[in-house]
């Protein structure tokens, strides 16, 4: 990681523009958990590589979401992001449109220097179904008819698609045998299912000081995220025409997210979504059982359980 983390140093700088190294040192060095990039290299020494593409991958990767955040806070209008104000709130939405832009293509070269078009094609395929799954998600915000169906597909490309990548090519350098590599990407898609699921959980009943984002980001956005749609599925006639003044037509009040709290705690939906995250952990703690037995394996396991730890 201290590779990977210097690797990411030299390569968010540009001489040409001195914005981006303001934007991006603002952003990379207020931290953020490297949960991906840590996923590519326990992937690429479970499966016993020796080489050193491993590192650029994991750097890769961590550009592609650095790239995402900054464009998601835009799409968001958030105001935090690691603790720190988001850097549309320091600087504008456009720096963080070019910004993000300009990772996102640093990210491509990185790749490209593998020299595998395995991997290629496996980051370039993730990066369009991340995008089209937070499309998909702005499509269906304030839609009342939104199913938990449709938000796992939202949640699959926005979060899980990087994840299963990550893990993927992790095997892929490492020319692992195929029904690892399929294990590898299993997990990943699990985990960052119940990543995002556990993320959405937080956004009602997290501590800002902890996840270092805002509460209620997600009410306020009219998303329609799992507590919520499992309250909307139960609604009686007079709750959802709060739902519809709230989230369908953005009419909201003072007092209206203590009161979607209080639908959601009446139906027990977020114990329902707590439990659901959990399920998907354990999904992916059922797909490492095809890997090596390796320490690394364990710590997978353990990286498992630590994303639902956050809801106890
Ligand atoms: C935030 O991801 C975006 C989501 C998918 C919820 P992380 O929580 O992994 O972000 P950092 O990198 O640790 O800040
Ligand atoms: C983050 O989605 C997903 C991507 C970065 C593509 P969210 O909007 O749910 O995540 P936070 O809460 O802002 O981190
Ligand atoms: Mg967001
Ligand atoms: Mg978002």
């Amino acid at each position: 990681m201290d590779a990977v983390n210097t690797l990411i140093q030299t390569r968010m700088a540009s001489k040409h523009a001195p914005r981006i190294p303001e934007v991006t040192a603002h952003l990379v060095e207020a931290g953020g958990k490297r949960l991906r990039p840590m996923l590519t290299l326990a992937a690429a020494q479970l499966c016993g590589y020796e080489g050193a593409h491993h590192i650029k991958l994991a750097a890769t990767v961590e550009f592609i979401h650095t790239a995402t955040l900054l464009h998601d806070d835009v799409v968001d209008e958030s105001g935090q992001r690691r603790g720190r104000p988001t850097a549309n709130l320091l600087w504008d939405n456009k720096s963080s449109v070019l910004v993000g832009d300009y990772l996102f293509s640093r990210s491509f070269q990185l790749m490209v220097e593998t020299g595998s078009l395995q991997v290629l094609d496996i980051l370039a395929n993730a990066s369009a179904t991340i995008a089209e799954g937070e499309v998909l998600q702005m499509t269906a915000a304030s839609n009342l008819s939104t199913d938990e169906a449709i938000y796992l597909q939202v949640v699959r490309g926005k979060t899980a698609a990087l994840f299963s990548a990550a893990t993927e090519v992790g095997g892929v350098i490492a020319e692992a045998p195929a029904d690892q590599i399929k294990a590898l990407y299993d997990y990943g898609d699990a985990l960052g299912i119940a990543f995002q699921i556990a993320d959405d959980l937080l956004d009602y009943q997290g501590d800002s000081n902890a996840t270092g984002k805002n509460v209620g980001d997600d009410f306020r956005e009219r998303k329609l995220t799992l507590p919520v749609i499992k309250a909307v599925a139960q609604a009686t006639e007079e709750e959802r025409q709060f739902w519809q003044r709230t989230i369908e037509k953005g009419k909201q009040a003072e007092g209206d997210l203590e009161q979607a709290l209080a639908l959601m705690a009446k139906y027990d939906t977020l114990e329902a979504t707590r439990q659901d995250a959990l399920r998907w952990a354990e999904a992916a703690t059922q797909a490492l059982t095809v890997l090596p037995d390796h320490p690394i394996r364990k710590m997978l396991h353990d990286l498992a359980d630590y994303v639902v730890s956050r809801l106890n």
